[in-house]
């Protein structure tokens, strides 16, 4: 099933109400929540109180994206504040069995992120634990970078992964995505895209994600 899954990073802070309203008319069915802390990324962006308020004003679930330090410390009070996906990057938690357990105790879905060179190996053994993989397709930090094209080849190497397992395990993708690579990437065999820019960075958001849905669907 494929799902856009809106970053509020490109939104206009002042009308996010709206703007999320805009996303959900279009068809999107997640609102994307970057958490960065100017530690594990160069970039400082929103946390617990701008979530809170989010999650008040939508009933879209909210993936929380944490770009953190020490992410097995905060993950839990994220779930609290009202994410219902919070996703860890294996780069920055070395526990993340144990991380990924206390989101799912929380009643969340428990993500494992991993940046555009980090090879699949190092989360092989955390992949049975996850619900979904968050591939990045840019560095992560900041908004409206260029799409890495290989990270396409890692998309299809984590589907046999997943497949050979016989498990269950979402593919997420996160990183330039826009109606010219979406096709690609959902026949790689990624089902939620995060996109920022191209929904949020358009005059007209609910139009860009119908965009989005309808590019998703081309053939390759
Ligand atoms: C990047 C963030 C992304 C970002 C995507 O560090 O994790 O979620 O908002 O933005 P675009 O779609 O503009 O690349
Ligand atoms: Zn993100």
């Amino acid at each position: 099933m494929i799902e856009i899954a809106p970053s509020i990073l490109s939104a206009d802070f002042t009308r996010l109400g709206e703007q999320i309203a805009a996303a959900e008319r279009g068809g999107a069915t997640i609102i994307h929540f970057d958490v960065m802390d100017g530690h594990f990324v160069p970039n400082i962006t929103i946390g617990l109180p701008v979530l809170r308020s989010l999650a008040r004003a939508t009933r879209l679930p909210i993936d929380a994206h944490l770009m953190i330090s020490e992410p097995g410390v905060y993950a839990e009070q994220f779930v609290e504040a009202g994410a219902q996906m919070v996703s860890v990057h294996i780069e920055a938690d070395p526990h993340i069995h144990r991380t990924l357990a206390s989101i799912k105790k929380k009643g969340a879905k428990a993500g494992i992120v991993v940046n555009p060179a980090t090879s699949l190996g190092a989360m092989e053994e955390a992949l049975q634990y996850a619900d979904y993989v968050l591939v990045m397709s840019v560095n992560p930090g900041f908004g409206g970078q260029k799409f890495i094209a290989p990270t396409l080849e890692k998309v299809r190497r984590l589907r046999r992964m997943i497949e050979e397992r016989g498990l269950s395990t979402r593919i997420e993708i996160d990183g330039g995505i826009d109606p010219d690579n979406i096709a690609d990437a959902a026949a790689a065999g990624a089902e939620i895209f995060v996109a920022g820019t191209s929904v949020f960075g358009q005059p007209d958001p609910a139009a860009a994600v119908r965009g989005l849905l309808a590019a998703s669907a081309q053939l390759v």
